[in-house]
């Protein structure tokens, strides 16, 4: 089994692996279960800067891209402690834009406080862990994970809990060496 030990892709967990045999992952996964949907396999990544916590408005959002450039995401501060929300007041998320269902680039809408989908209409709910709430998907949008540093002000995404849409391997060309 190249680049991953056998030891490894087992402690994945029967569902994720059983679900995408095609799927290759590297060690620093797991998989891990989120308050409001299901066992979701969870990538650690390096460590990126994605910016100051006080420079995001409430209800504004915040693109960049992680774990690399061909992975667009968002993060939005909602404007209330939410399930893994960070910050100092517990209410920063982010998001791959990448909808589960084929990949089409999601939009945050501000008044209804979710991610919608222009190709076929799914709806994501930042608040709840990306959970899908309507549409073609079935898949819940993929969690950028983030910490915060209080002294700093700094945000920093640090991994991904859900699989990108789209991508040949979860696994960073850096990361399989
Ligand atoms: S690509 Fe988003 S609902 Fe189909």
């Amino acid at each position: 089994m190249s680049g991953i030990s056998r030891r490894n892709f087992l402690k994945l967990g029967g569902g994720a692996a059983a679900g995408s045999a095609s799927l290759v992952f590297w060690g620093g996964a797991r998989a891990q279960s989120g308050s409001t949907g299901a066992a979701r396999t969870t990538l650690d990544y390096p460590e990126q800067s994605i910016g100051a916590a006080s420079e995001l408005a409430v209800g504004r959002t915040r693109s960049f891209t992680y774990p690399d450039r061909s992975s667009p995401c968002v993060a939005i501060r909602l404007g209330e402690s939410v399930p893994g929300g960070v910050g100092p007041d517990g209410d920063i998320v982010a998001y791959s834009s990448l909808c589960t269902h084929m990949g089409c680039g999601v939009q945050y809408d501000g008044e209804a406080r979710v991610f919608k989908c222009p190709c076929h209409f799914s709806m994501f709910d930042p608040g709840r862990e990306g959970q899908q709430v309507c549409g073609q998907a079935t898949v819940d949008l993929p969690r950028i994970q983030l910490s915060y540093d209080s002294d700093s002000d700094e945000l920093y995404a640090v991994g991904v809990q859900g699989l990108i849409y789209g991508r040949q391997s979860n696994i960073l060309p850096e990361a399989s060496s």
